[in-house]
C-alpha cells in the first residue's frame, strides 16, 4: 500500500483512544497500561504508547500499531484494517496497487459459488436420488435445503472439474480453491465424490469452502475444504451470515453443520459452529463482535462436553458471558428437536446454566458426597474454581451452592477461597519476578520460530536495535561498526537491515515484517534506553563482535532448546 498515504493516516489514528474502546487504560509514566485483550492475565502487561503510536504486551509479546492492533482485534486483514481507520479520521484509501492479485482472489470466490451452484443443481439428478432421499430422510424441508444451498458432489472423479473448466476456470484455480487434489501421477481429482455438499459462506455472503458429508456410516464422515488463500477455517463460522442478522438477541454455539441447519430450521437462527476444529480464540473474538450472550450447547457426550469446557476457557478473556446448554435424551441438539420439537428447545434455552453453575456441577458429579474424604476433595477442588471467579458477589453465592451441597457452613469455605486467592496472586507475582530477573527468559521472544540461538550476543543486539529504533541518530556510528551479517540472530539482522537503510519507523516496519517481527520491534521501541547512548552503541557492537570471534554456533547450527536445555544443565 502506498506508503505516504499510511504515514499521512497514522499520523492521525491516536491508538491510545484506539485501544481504549476495548481495553481501561491506566496512565503510568509515558505509558497506558491495562490488560492484555489477546490473552488471559489478571495484572497488566498491556502497554501502549501514545508518543510512539505502538502497544505491546510483555505478557504474550503481542505488539504492533494501530492497524495491527485493530487488525487483531477485529480479526480484519490489513486493507481492511487500514480502511477502518481511515474512515474514522476522514480519509479515503488510494485503490488497491496489485490489481492482478486482487483479480485472482476474486476469481477464486467466484469460482466457490459456481461451485455451489453446480454441487445445488447436481440434486435435481436422477443419480443424485440417495442424497435426496437422505435429505428426506434427515427432515429437512426444501426451503431449508435452498437457504443453505445444500447439493450434492456426484459420484465422479471429474464431474465438478469438468463442468468448471468448461466455464474457462484452469486445473490451477481448481487446485487452488482446494476443489480437486493432485494425484500420485501428477494428475487432478475432483476433492468432494458422492457427498452431500454444505457451502460454507462467510460474513459479506461469498461461498469460501465446503463440507462434504457421507450419506452412509463411511469413514470419514466429513471432507473440508483445506485453507485457502479465501478460507481459514480458524476465522470462519458456520451459520455466521444468517446468525448476525438474527434478532434473538444471542448467539448459539453448536458443533455440527447438521446442528446449526437443524436449530434454523427450527427458528432459532443464531446458531453457528466452528469447522471441523473446536473454537479457536479468533472466533470467540468474532463471536463476541456479535453478542455479549453465547449458549454453548455441543453434543451430550463426553467428548462435547470436554469441549464445551475447552470452549469456557476460550471465552473467558473476550467479554462475553457463557452458558451452557443440558440436553437430556437426546445425543445433540438436532436429535433433540426431532424428538420433542422447537418449544422444548426453547424451554431447555431458558433454564441453561451459567458458566459458574455448570463448572460447579461438573465438579460435584466426580465426588460421591456421602463420604467424608471424598466431601473434603470435593470443597478443596470447588474453592479452587471459585477462587478464580473475580466478582465477589459471584463468589459468595456459588460458595453457598457448593457449601449447601457438602452440607457445612458456607463461611468456612469463603475463607478457604479467599486463602487460595492470595495464594494465586503471589504464585502470579512469582512467576512474573523470575521471568523478570531471568535474562535467559527474559531475552526470549515469545514466539517460537524467533527464539534465540545465542542470547550474550541477541541481548547485546537487542540494546543497540533498541538505541537505533528510538534513535536513528546513532546509525551513523553503527553502521561503522558493525554488519547485519554479524549478528546471531537472523530476525534481528533483518530489523537491523532495515534500520541501516533508514525504514526503522512504523510504517515501513510494520509492513516490511511479518507481525512476529514487528512485534519484537515495539518492544524494543518501549525499552528504556541507557544513559549514554552513544556509548552503550560502542559497546554493544563490542559485545556482538566479540561473541562472533568465540565461534557460538553459527545460524541454524544448533537447536536452539538443545542448547537452552544445555544451560540449565549447567546451572
Ligand atoms: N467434523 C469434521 N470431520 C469429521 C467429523 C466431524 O470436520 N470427520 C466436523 C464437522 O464440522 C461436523 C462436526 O465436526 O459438523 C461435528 O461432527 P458430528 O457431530 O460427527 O457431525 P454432525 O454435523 O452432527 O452430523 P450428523 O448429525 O450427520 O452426525
Ligand atoms: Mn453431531
Amino acid at each position: 500500500m502506498d506508503q505516504r498515504f499510511l504515514d499521512d493516516l497514522f499520523a492521525r489514528v491516536d491508538i491510545v483512544s484506539l485501544v481504549s474502546k476495548y481495553v481501561h487504560l491506566t496512565k503510568k509514566g509515558g505509558n497506558h497500561f491495562g490488560l492484555c485483550p489477546f490473552h488471559n492475565e489478571k495484572t497488566p502487561s498491556f502497554s501502549v504508547n501514545g508518543e510512539k503510536q505502538i502497544f505491546h504486551c510483555f505478557g504474550c509479546g503481542v505488539g504492533g500499531g494501530a492497524v495491527q492492533f485493530l487488525m487483531k482485534m477485529e480479526n480484519l486483514e490489513f486493507r481492511d484494517a487500514v480502511e477502518q481507520l481511515a474512515q474514522s479520521v476522514g480519509m479515503e484509501v488510494p485503490k488497491e496497487g496489485n490489481p492482478r492479485e486482487e483479480r485472482r482472489r476474486d476469481r477464486l470466490y467466484e469460482l466457490m459459488r459456481e461451485a455451489a451452484r453446480h454441487f445445488h443443481a447436481n440434486l435435481a439428478r436422477p443419480e443424485a436420488a440417495a442424497a435426496v432421499e437422505y435429505i428426506r430422510r434427515r427432515a429437512l424441508a426444501p426451503q431449508t435445503v435452498t437457504r443453505f444451498g445444500l447439493g450434492y458432489s456426484m459420484d465422479s472423479w471429474d464431474d465438478l472439474s469438468r463442468a468448471m473448466k468448461a466455464k474457462g476456470y484452469s486445473e490451477e484455480e481448481l487446485l487452488f480453491a482446494g476443489l480437486t487434489v493432485r494425484g500420485k501421477n501428477n494428475s487432478a481429482y475432483d476433492r468432494f465424490r458422492g457427498r452431500l455438499m454444505f457451502p460454507i459462506i462467510d460474513v459479506r455472503g461469498r461461498v469460501i469452502a465446503f463440507g462434504g458429508r457421507v450419506l452412509d456410516d463411511s469413514l470419514p464422515k466429513y471432507l473440508n475444504s483445506p485453507d485457502t488463500p479465501i478460507f481459514n477455517k480458524t476465522q470462519n463460522l458456520f451459520g455466521l451470515n444468517y446468525a448476525k442478522k438474527s434478532k434473538l438477541g444471542k448467539l448459539i454455539l453448536a458443533e455440527g453443520y447438521m446442528d446449526v441447519i437443524s436449530l434454523h430450521q427450527a427458528g432459532f437462527d443464531c446458531a453457528v459452529a466452528s469447522l471441523g476444529t473446536s473454537l479457536t480464540s479468533d472466533q470467540a473474538r468474532i463471536i463476541s463482535r456479535y453478542t455479549d450472550k453465547c449458549i454453548i450447547s455441543y453434543d451430550a457426550d463426553e467428548a462435547g462436553q470436554k469441549a464445551a469446557q475447552r470452549a469456557i476457557q476460550i471465552f473467558g478473556g473476550a467479554g462475553v458471558s457463557v452458558q451452557v446448554l443440558r440436553i437430556p435424551g437426546a445425543k445433540d441438539p438436532d436429535e433433540f428437536i426431532k424428538k420433542n420439537g422447537p418449544e422444548a428447545f426453547n424451554a431447555l434455552l431458558s433454564q441453561s446454566e451459567g458458566q459458574t453453575e455448570y463448572r460447579l456441577r461438573i465438579i460435584r458429579q466426580k465426588y460421591d458426597l456421602s463420604h467424608d474424604d471424598q466431601k473434603v476433595a470435593f470443597l478443596r477442588e470447588a474453592s479452587g474454581m471459585l477462587a478464580g471467579i473475580p466478582n465477589a458477589v459471584e463468589r459468595d453465592v456459588f460458595a453457598g451452592r457448593a457449601a449447601e451441597a457438602a452440607g457445612v457452613g458456607k463461611e468456612a469455605l469463603l475463607i478457604e477461597v479467599e486463602k487460595r486467592r492470595r495464594a494465586d496472586r503471589k504464585k502470579e507475582e512469582a512467576a512474573r519476578h523470575r521471568e523478570d530477573i531471568s535474562p535467559v527468559n527474559r531475552a526470549q521472544p515469545k514466539e517460537r520460530e524467533l527464539r534465540y540461538r545465542d542470547t550474550a550476543s541477541a541481548m547485546a543486539e537487542e540494546t543497540l536495535l533498541a538505541v537505533l529504533l528510538q534513535r536513528p541518530e546513532h546509525c551513523g556510528q553503527a553502521k561503522a561498526l558493525l554488519q547485519p551479517e554479524d549478528f546471531s540472530s537472523e530476525p534481528l539482522a533483518e530489523i537491523y537491515r532495515l534500520v541501516l537503510a533508514g525504514k526503522g519507523d512504523t510504517v515501513h516496519l510494520s509492513t516490511e515484517l511479518s507481525p512476529e517481527k514487528f512485534s519484537l520491534c515495539t518492544k524494543l521501541m518501549m525499552r528504556e534506553l541507557p544513559k549514554d547512548e552513544k556509548r552503550a552503541v560502542a559497546d554493544c557492537a563490542a559485545r556482538i563482535r566479540a561473541e562472533k570471534l568465540k565461534g557460538g554456533a553459527p545460524a541454524g547450527e544448533e537447536d536452539p532448546l538443545l542448547a537452552f536445555r544445555k544451560m540449565k544443565a549447567k546451572k
